[in-house]
């Protein structure tokens, strides 16, 4: 008999809902700018409505001089102009809120925009009392201070002539590092959550919170291919990361009842543990990155840069550890999609005419019925897909437009062909071409010219045309959402893994009490034995993607779930 943690599992709201993310520059522009706005959001409620969401998760909407897409931040209590005002956020979260949706805000608070105020003032002198808001060095032998690179190419240390010093961003060099030594510093952050929360907004995912720490001896890193030094072993998961988050939860998050979930990339299983603890002294949730990254078996050419695909059977292996060691002290995140991935049906499924539709939903199944809190990127309950790019001048990125300076114009390490393949494969661009609401010019997403542009698909793949065909991933994605409100045993069923050496079918088992729910996916785009379902065993079938399924296999990309009651 297997354990049955589910009854001790605390039950919380945000463990039961399922998450929208919306990257509001590519999701409804209200006022023909060609830039998706507040005012867009607000007008698309009824149709988040009718897919069934809980919450959405905004990208980042404050002000912003955008060499990031709003993750510079210039001022974290107003609203970015491109966006709307505040009287137009007070607009979205009241609506929202009326229709029963939550909002959860983005919080990037490992680095401002060099545009914010803190930032200009720490710039002008050594003795300024904004100096020690961020993280400044002296350079070494007339060099950078250490090897670091930064996550978008290049040092991460950025020279400063005012005052001689360099200093430290890990992102672009618009996007200073605050330095979190500062008591000063958190207090900040804590009073703008706090200002957020007052304003009566339900969470914080936490842009790449497990970096905010940093090894303050700033050592050298291992050399990366690229020739700079990966900084990870002394940012992830930072000396005192834990701590900053237990003083934040005490001074503002336990005072709410929010849903919260940190970026992690690179965290560990161990260090999830800490972040995301049942006991709520930290975080609820955090997004690992194991099985969207390298560990996945995609290889590269350089960096992220690859054309490769995943492999299932790696997939599987970390989604089911995640699953396995959370279970019982932690909770996950379920995501093939967000806004920093290509797009998950292009990536982990097939994206073909032929099979699109089948492997989208095949991938929810596989995702959604899974133990934690399922995340959907906006466009892919249309089975959205990667788009093309036939030159540097398609791409807003400036990951891409970075990388594409540095791996093929300066250091020619790849061919202008090679680096366009790639970005078709994982460029993040992939994700932000706009919303395909319907066959009209732009795909309904603008009047006017938009900021990035729309993916040729659109006249196929649209919400106008999925919204009225139950057959369609739309009508999917909002049975699955409907099963996991209906199910306890969706949300908190024990999870159980089946079939692990299988190369084609992922499958698995949850269990809650008398109940036991079977879930298998073909991966392939082969008929692949499966003897899972032959035994006459009653039950009853709850969703699959097929019209009539075969006894002893799973047809191509078939997913198939069976609930049994003992
Ligand atoms: C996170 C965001 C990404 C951004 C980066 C820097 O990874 O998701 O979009 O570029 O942080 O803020
Ligand atoms: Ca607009």
């Amino acid at each position: 008999m297997q354990e049955n943690t589910a009854q001790k599992e605390p039950r919380a709201w945000w463990k039961e809902a399922v998450i929208y993310q919306i990257y509001p520059r590519s999701f409804m522009d209200a006022n023909g700018d060609g830039i998706g706005d507040l005012a867009g959001i607000t007008s698309r409620l009824p149709y988040l409505r009718e897919l069934g969401v809980d919450v959405l998760w905004l990208s980042p909407v404050y002000a912003s001089p955008n060499d990031d897409n709003g993750y510079d931040i210039s001022d974290y209590r107003a609203i970015m102009k491109d966006f709307g005002t505040m009287a137009d956020f007070d607009t979205l979260l009241a609506a929202a809120h009326r229709a029963g949706i939550k909002i959860v805000m983005d919080l990037v608070v490992n680095h401002t925009s060099d545009e914010h105020p803190w930032f200009i003032e720490s710039r002008r002198s050594k003795e300024n009392p904004y100096r020690d808001y961020y993280i400044w060095r002296p350079g070494k032998d007339g060099k950078e201070p250490n090897n670091w690179a930064s996550c978008f190419s290049g040092s991460a240390w950025q020279y400063d002539a005012a005052t001689g010093e360099y200093y430290l961003h890990l992102f672009s060099k618009k996007q200073p590092d605050l330095n979190w030594e500062n008591p000063k510093v958190r207090d900040e952050v804590y009073d703008l959550m706090t200002f957020w929360c007052d304003k009566g907004i339900d969470g914080f995912r936490m842009d790449v919170i497990s970096l905010i720490s940093k090894d303050q001896r700033f050592p050298d890193g291992p050399v990366k291919p690229d020739g700079y030094g990966d900084f990870s072993p002394y940012c992830v998961s930072g000396p005192r990361v834990h701590e900053y988050l237990q003083e934040m939860n005490r001074r503002v998050l336990s005072h709410y009842d929010l849903l919260t979930v940190g970026e992690a990339a690179g965290v560990t299983i161990e260090e999830a543990k800490k972040y995301a603890r049942s006991d709520g002294k930290e975080l609820g949730m955090v997004f690992q990155f194991e099985h969207v990254g390298e560990g996945n078996g995609k290889g590269s050419i350089i960096e992220k840069w690859t054309t490769g695909k995943p492999k299932m059977p790696k997939v599987r292996a970390i989604l089911n550890k995640w699953q396995r060691e959370l279970a019982g002290c932690a909770w996950n995140s379920l995501y093939l999609d967000n806004h920093d991935q290509p797009r998950c049906v292009s990536m982990f499924g097939n994206d073909s005419p032929r099979w699109r539709v089948r492997s989208a939903k095949m991938l929810a199944t596989c995702l959604h019925m899974q133990k934690g809190t399922p995340y959907i990127y906006q466009g892919e309950e249309l089975g959205m897909t990667n788009t093309q790019f036939r030159s540097l001048a398609d791409c807003r990125d400036l990951e891409e437009i970075n990388a594409w300076h540095e791996y093929v114009d300066e250091q020619q390490r790849v061919t202008p062909e090679t680096m366009l393949a790639c970005f078709d494969n994982v460029a993040r661009d992939n994700a932000r071409t706009p919303m395909q609401w319907d066959a009209s010019e732009n795909a309904g997403f603008t009047t006017g010219t938009p900021w990035i542009a729309v993916n040729p698909n659109y006249r196929e793949i649209n919400a106008a045309a999925e919204i009225s065909d139950p057959d369609s991933v739309f009508s999917y994605y909002q049975r699955l959402i409907a099963l996991r409100h209906k199910y306890d045993i969706i949300v908190y069923g024990d999870f159980l893994p089946l079939l692990e050496d299988d190369p084609a079918v992922y499958a698995y088992e949850r269990r809650l009490g008398n109940e036991r729910l079977l879930v298998a996916c073909n991966w392939t785009e082969h008929e692949a034995p499966c003897t899972l379902f032959d035994a006459p065993m009653g039950g009853k079938e709850l969703i699959t993607n097929i019209g009539a399924h075969k006894k002893g296999a799973l047809l191509p990309y078939e997913a198939r779930v069976m609930l049994f009651e003992s």
